[in-house]
């Protein structure tokens, strides 16, 4: 704001000064007007007042009769008519007759008519014309010299020269000083203090110590600038030809008062100039502070609201737009806070509705790949199972033969001894000890024949109750009475099969367990099987060659009423099952039992049994050389059954 304002006074002030010194040089234009004026009107009263005094009779006649004393009463008289500084009368051959002037004139007694042209206009020397300029003793003069004829009318009263009539009679000479008294107070009395007058480049008036004439203005520049005596000046100059003379006269006037006034009136300006400046930059930091403020804080808050600064509020009371703009701020500020809130909450209800979509998902899919697992392990044995029974009964009608056959080759055997038993007889001892033992060779081939035929067929007849499956009825039983009489009957037949046998049996049932549907039969078969695995495991793992002298078998079984399903867990601490081979634990004929101890098919018919004829589920849990656990899940009941196989 300062530097434009500066500028503007500046440009102000150089046009004050520019307009100031047009109005001046105008002003001065004017009194050089006015000065002329008044020359111009002194050279006309000067040769008019000349031309008639000329013309007077009075003067004609005293010249003519040339009577010294009464013309120059006359003279004297008619200078002080026409108020000039001297008035002379010469004759024809330029002599002076008469002369009227003040006392202390310079001139007086020295004014000559010029008679060569070398000198006129200097040494009181006039020209023989109306109007010349002429200095005498160093005063410049504005003459008139007139001839003075006689005319023809003239009454010559007593005249009598012998001039005669229409002749020429003399001269007349009038002069006023150029720059006399009178012309000096009328100049002044007009302002016009500096007045300065030359005759070619003589100086004839100048109040100044000024050498040159001036220069002459133009129309477009009517004055120039001076430095007179170390001080600046305007001057304005006119010339006039009079006579072959230059009269050349001019005004002055100082700058220095006009520089003063303008100097003051810059200086008012400027000062007026910079108070407005500084008044419009306090009003304007005035107004900025109102109104940059408010705004500043309203960024300040965008800012920090953008930055998740939700509680922040503005405090901007200056009751205006911005006032109003604040608080529509902070209303907006607080719906968003509200907003985002709920926003979160939702977010938190949603991520937390998804993470149990998602377990629930993933329990589906666990469950899901579980029974997948058990469906496929479940047409493996069904299909393994069918294998096996038609295997048996193929076998079943080969195996009947071959046991047949070797009682009755036995029997065949007996007869041949008793009947040949005279013809043996006969016979040296030798052939007789030969052929006894031959026969009794061949007869204990024949008991082995027929005692492997038995097993043979004890395991057709176990391979074939595979095939047997849902042919019982099912009824409801107290599952923990079909279990107790199991292991009663599991326990001691292991004792009839070996007398050192010897195993705790823990039980652990549920008392509060409901009759539950299922074959009595079937599941007791299933429990047998696995109390047999549980007691040899057991068993095996006490007779270790290198074993804990310290351990003692023991079988744990256990029952849980589920509700709609119950649950029996046999667990006994014998040699476990190498997760190698867990995978065929349900195969028919799997056994790693040594050849006439197991079959390989107790766990592949309790499987079926479990799953295929109850819709139930078997599992085991095993660590090598500490545990083995069999998992039985029945359902209640056989509805639930057909349910769940449907599913
Ligand atoms: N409780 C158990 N402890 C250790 N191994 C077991 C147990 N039960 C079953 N087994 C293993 O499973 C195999 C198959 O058992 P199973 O089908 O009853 O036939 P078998 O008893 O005739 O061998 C067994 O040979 C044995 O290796
Ligand atoms: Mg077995």
């Amino acid at each position: 704001v300062i530097v434009p304002s500066l500028l503007a006074c500046l440009i102000l002030g150089g046009q004050l000064d520019r307009q100031t010194r047009a109005i001046f040089a105008s002003n001065l234009a004017a009194q050089l007007e006015t000065f002329t004026l008044i020359l111009g009107n002194n050279e006309n009263s000067l040769a008019k007042g000349v031309v008639r005094t000329a013309a007077d009779n009075t003067l004609q006649v005293t010249l003519d009769l040339g009577i010294a004393t009464q013309l120059a009463h006359y003279l004297d008289q008619q200078r002080g008519v026409l108020e000039i500084d001297f008035l002379a009368a010469y004759q024809l051959d330029g002599k002076s007759i008469s002369y009227s002037s003040a006392a202390d004139e310079p001139g007086r007694g020295q004014w000559r008519i010029a008679r060569t042209v070398d000198n006129v206009g200097a040494d009181c020397a006039v020209a023989r014309q109306p109007l010349s300029i002429t200095i005498c003793d160093g005063v410049a003069y504005l003459t008139s010299l007139q001839p003075v004829d006689r005319r023809q009318d003239a009454n010559r009263g007593d005249a009598a020269t012998g001039n005669p009539a229409g002749e020429r009679l003399g001269y007349l000479l009038g002069g006023v000083r150029v720059a006399g008294p009178a012309l000096i107070d009328a100049l002044r009395q007009r302002q016009i203090t500096f007045p300065a007058i030359w005759a070619d480049d003589w100086v004839v008036y100048a109040n100044l110590p000024v050498e040159q004439p001036l220069e002459l203005g133009t129309a477009d520049h009517p004055a120039q600038q001076y430095t007179i005596a170390g001080e600046t000046y305007l001057g304005a100059a006119k010339r006039l030809e009079i006579g072959g003379q230059r009269l050349t006269y001019g005004v002055l006037a100082p700058l220095a008062p006009l520089r003063v006034s303008l100097a003051k009136s810059v200086l008012t300006v400027v000062g007026a100039g910079l108070v407005l400046a500084i008044l419009t930059l306090i009003a304007l930091s005035f107004i900025a502070n109102r109104i940059s403020r408010p705004i500043q804080l309203l960024r300040e808050g965008a800012a920090r609201i953008g930055a998740g600064e939700l509680d922040r509020r503005l405090d901007i009371h200056t009751g205006d737009e911005l006032e109003a703009l604040a608080n529509q701020f902070n209303r907006m500020a607080a719906d968003l806070q509200t907003s985002y809130a709920g926003l979160e909450h939702k977010v938190e209800e949603r991520t937390a509705e998804l993470s149990e979509a998602r377990d629930a998902a993933e329990g589906a899919l666990r469950e899901l790949r579980t029974a997948q697992a058990s469906l496929i392990q479940a047409e493996k044995m069904a299909s393994l199972g069918q294998l096996t029974a038609g295997i048996a009964h193929e076998i079943k009608n080969p195996l009947n033969f071959v046991n047949n056959f070797a009682s009755l080759s036995n029997e065949l055997l007996g007869e041949l001894k008793e009947i040949a038993a005279p013809a043996i007889a006969g016979l040296d001892a030798n052939k007789r000890a030969e052929i006894d033992e031959t026969m009794e060779l061949l007869s204990g081939n024949l008991e082995r024949i027929a005692e492997h035929g038995k097993r043979a067929d004890g395991i057709v007849k176990s391979m074939l109750e595979h095939s047997r499956g849902g042919s019982g009825e099912r009824q409801a039983v107290d599952l923990n009475a079909l279990l107790e009489e199991s292991l009663n009957l599991a326990y001691h037949g292991a004792r009839a099969q070996d007398q050192g046998f010897n195993i705790t049996l823990e039980r652990d049932f549920d008392k509060a367990m409901k009759p539950v549907e299922l074959v009595p039969q079937d599941i007791a078969r299933v429990f047998l099987n696995l109390f047999g695995n549980g007691f040899y495991a057991a068993n095996k793992r006490a007779h270790a060659p290198n074993g804990d002298a310290a351990f003692r078998p023991v079988l744990h079984v256990a029952t849980h009423d589920l509700g709609d399903a119950i649950e029996i867990k046999v667990r006994d601490n014998g040699t476990g099952i190498p997760p190698a081979i867990r995978d065929k634990l349900f195969q028919p004929f799997f056994t790693t039992k040594p050849t006439g101890e197991g079959t390989g098919l107790g766990l592949s018919i309790s499987y079926d049994i479990v799953t295929q004829q109850h819709g139930g589920t078997i599992a085991v849990d095993s660590e090598e050389g500490k545990f083995t656990e069999f998992t039985i899940r029945l359902p209640r009941t056989a509805k639930a059954t057909a349910t769940r196989a449907t599913i």
